[in-house]
């Protein structure tokens, strides 16, 4: 696996880059208090600035270490950030890569996770050398699943009650879908 690290990445609509703190009242305004995302990841909504600054402080640091892939997504119309999507675990020595993302609620439905997360799938194959891409989702997140679907990924199954559903306090299967080098290059 070459550590190319969060490299610039760009599709129709959308420009894939690298968070700094100069984004943070962006991702403050376009998605970080908005509770219609934060319902099904494992972060809540963010309550001030401050809490914005500290994720993408966070985000600054892990560019210093290897193999560090978290990209925003700024929407090239409006030339702003609505949503972010990265590497949520990276397993070096498999070369299995974990991937998760949210965009703010206003920018849903027009197809721009889809052309982000395949832009991302084509980097990780084609320049980073991964083997396999696996992202999963809370059962009630259909849409979710449905992105996975349309960016070339395979359903897997579901790991029953893995997570307790901060929504109802209740355990929750997760969905789990994934793509490996072979699917890829077979497909392309
Ligand atoms: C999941 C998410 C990233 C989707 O982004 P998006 O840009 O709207 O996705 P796309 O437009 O590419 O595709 C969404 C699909 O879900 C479908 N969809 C929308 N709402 C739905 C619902 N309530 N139930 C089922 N499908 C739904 C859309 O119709 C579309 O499918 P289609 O192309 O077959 O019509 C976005 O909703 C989001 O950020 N949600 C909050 C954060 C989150 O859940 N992240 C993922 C954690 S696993």
């Amino acid at each position: 696996m070459e550590n190319i690290g969060t490299k610039r990445l760009e599709t129709a609509r959308l420009i894939l880059r690298k968070g700094s703190l100069k984004d943070a009242e962006e991702i403050f305004n376009n998605y970080c208090t908005d509770s219609l995302v934060t319902k099904y990841v494992t972060w809540n909504v963010h309550k001030s600035i401050d809490d914005s600054l500290n994720y993408l402080k966070h985000w600054e640091e892990s560019y210093k270490k290897d193999h560090s892939y978290k990209w925003l997504i700024e929407d090239k119309e409006i030339s702003q950030v609505v949503g972010a999507i990265a590497a949520i675990n990276v397993d070096v020595k498999n070369k299995t890569i974990e991937i998760g993302y949210c965009l703010g609620s206003n920018w849903w439905n027009k197809g721009y996770m889809t052309e982000a997360f395949k832009e991302v799938i084509k980097f990780l194959f084609e320049e980073v050398g991964v083997e396999t891409i696996y992202a999963e989702h809370l059962a009630a997140n259909s849409s979710s699943g449905k992105v996975m679907l349309k960016s070339g990924m395979k359903y897997e199954g579901s790991l029953r009650n893995r997570l307790i559903d901060k929504n109802t306090n209740k355990p929750t299967d997760l969905e789990s879908y994934s793509i490996i080098r072979e699917d890829y290059f077979n497909n392309k």
